[in-house]
């Protein structure tokens, strides 16, 4: 029997998880630049964490399963409706906005594809209690902060304010239903479907006009002044571009301009009630997004008071993709430094004793475990990367001495083992 893993996962091996660890590394500490403090949730929820606001219809999308005790649970698909779960069961009483960030799988029962996976990984956050559109204009400069970190290239910023088409459709007195499924459409982007369905609605020429035209509008600040000619009879989606404009201007004080006003962002999620964004990176083709996130109402649908929050969460996979692509890769650490090679198994016992001590002043160390001869460990040693092997002898050691080889230029030098991780350090990190 072939054992595989399961369809949608992956395995990642050394190299590639140095990287993730670098970008993960990276990320975190953006985030903590902005006062956010890290949080972790259970893998596992209660299924109905997920329906409640999203209906049974996201089942089809979870992978969910009753345990030993009948318990109907889920995977967590995101990590926003848990978020909003421990704000309730703990931190209602703490002091607002409350910054917290995470970094965790997730898993959709989706159909994998390049960028598409059923466990991926998510590095987000989530900032509740405070007011829009500022905290947008805080975790959009905290999304771009952390792709210049990263010297990701080719990214666009798009960004829109959902309460702009809500505003219209509450106006014609659709359904908050309605809306969820309009907006599901909007997201898919596929014009055809939405004009049927908003046809069966038969929501008003005029309105659909609008819509239709709404979703099309992408460009600089300079659309707003357009857009505000072409809803100028609905007065609540007028609110919710002005919401948009001020967050404008905000960024500008934050830093960041360079952004796309894109009025047909809808999020795939319908949590969201008003500025809303989204990262994108061309080549990565259908699976561009490599971010998402928005203003929302969770607490109060969960039961809890009216409490504005605003979060997002990079697709972290999606990002390691994006920075593959390019000529520029995040560099890599912790590669082997030292490999501790007893000459003889007489001085095997030594050459643990300083393989500790160098681990001990932090350089990363292997040492011989398979009783090989010198010329295996050395051959071992090179393919490992090891830029240092210590070479542990019997004549070195009557000496109180061993010798260092040089992996790259081939030298090898006789030291005091008092001084060996003294030695090897100042090489390693010359600067230092
Ligand atoms: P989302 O857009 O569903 O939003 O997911 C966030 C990011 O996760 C996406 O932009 C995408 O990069 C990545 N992603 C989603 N599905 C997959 C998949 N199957 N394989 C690989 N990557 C994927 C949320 O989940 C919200 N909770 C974000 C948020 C936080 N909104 C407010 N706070």
């Amino acid at each position: 029997m072939e054992l595989q893993k399961p369809r949608g996962t992956r395995d990642f091996l050394f190299e590639e998880m140095k990287e993730r660890k670098f970008v993960e590394n990276t990320m975190r500490k953006v985030f903590e630049t902005y006062g956010y403090q890290e949080i972790k949730t259970p893998i596992f929820e209660d299924l109905s964490l997920f329906t409640l606001k999203s209906g049974e219809g996201i089942i089809e999308e979870i992978y969910h399963f009753q345990d030993k005790g009948g318990r109907d649970l889920a995977l967590r698909p995101e990590l926003t409706a848990p978020v909003a779960r421990i704000y309730l069961n703990q931190l209602q009483k703490a002091a607002k906005p409350i910054k917290m960030y995470y970094f965790g799988s997730c898993f959709r029962y989706e159909r994998p594809q390049a960028g598409r996976f059923r466990q991926f990984w998510q590095l987000g956050c989530e900032l509740i209690g405070g007011k829009s559109p500022d905290c947008q204009a805080e975790i959009i400069a905290l999304a771009a902060h952390c792709l210049e970190e990263l010297n990701l290239e080719d990214y666009q910023i798009h960004l829109g304010n959902l309460g702009i088409l809500r505003g219209i459709l509450n106006q014609d007195g659709v359904s908050a239903d309605n809306q969820d499924q309009i907006m599901a459409i909007v997201d898919k982007g596929d014009v055809e479907e939405l004009r049927k369905l908003l046809n069966e609605l038969k929501i008003g020429e005029k309105s659909e006009n609008i819509l239709l035209e709404l979703i099309g509008i992408q460009g600089t600040q300079e659309i707003i002044y357009d857009v505000k000619t072409i809803i100028k009879d609905y007065p609540d989606a007028l609110k919710s571009l002005k919401e948009l404009e001020e967050l404008l201007i905000m960024l500008e004080s934050f830093g960041f301009a360079d952004y796309i006003v894109n009025l047909g962002i809808a999020r795939g999620l319908d949590y969201y009630t008003g500025c809303v964004f989204e990262i994108y990176v061309e080549g990565l083709g259908a699976q561009k997004q490599i971010s998402g996130g928005g203003t929302y109402n969770l607490i109060e649908v969960f039961g809890g008071d009216h409490v504005e929050s605003a979060g997002f969460a990079f697709g972290f996979d999606r990002v390691m993709e994006a920075l593959k692509k390019q000529k520029t890769r995040p560099p890599l650490k912790s590669r082997l430094e030292v490999f501790v090679a007893p000459i003889s198994s007489e001085t095997k016992l030594n050459a643990f004793k300083i393989a500790q001590k160098l681990r001990k002043n932090g350089i990363i160390t292997d040492v011989e475990l398979s009783g090989r001869k010198l010329k295996k460990i050395l051959s071992f040693a090179d393919n490992s990367g090891a830029r240092f092997v210590v070479l542990v002898g019997a004549r070195d050691l009557e000496n109180g001495e061993v010798t260092i080889k040089d992996m790259e230029t081939g030298n090898q030098e006789q030291i005091p083992i008092e001084s060996v991780a003294d030695v090897l350090d100042n090489r390693i990190n010359p600067s230092q």
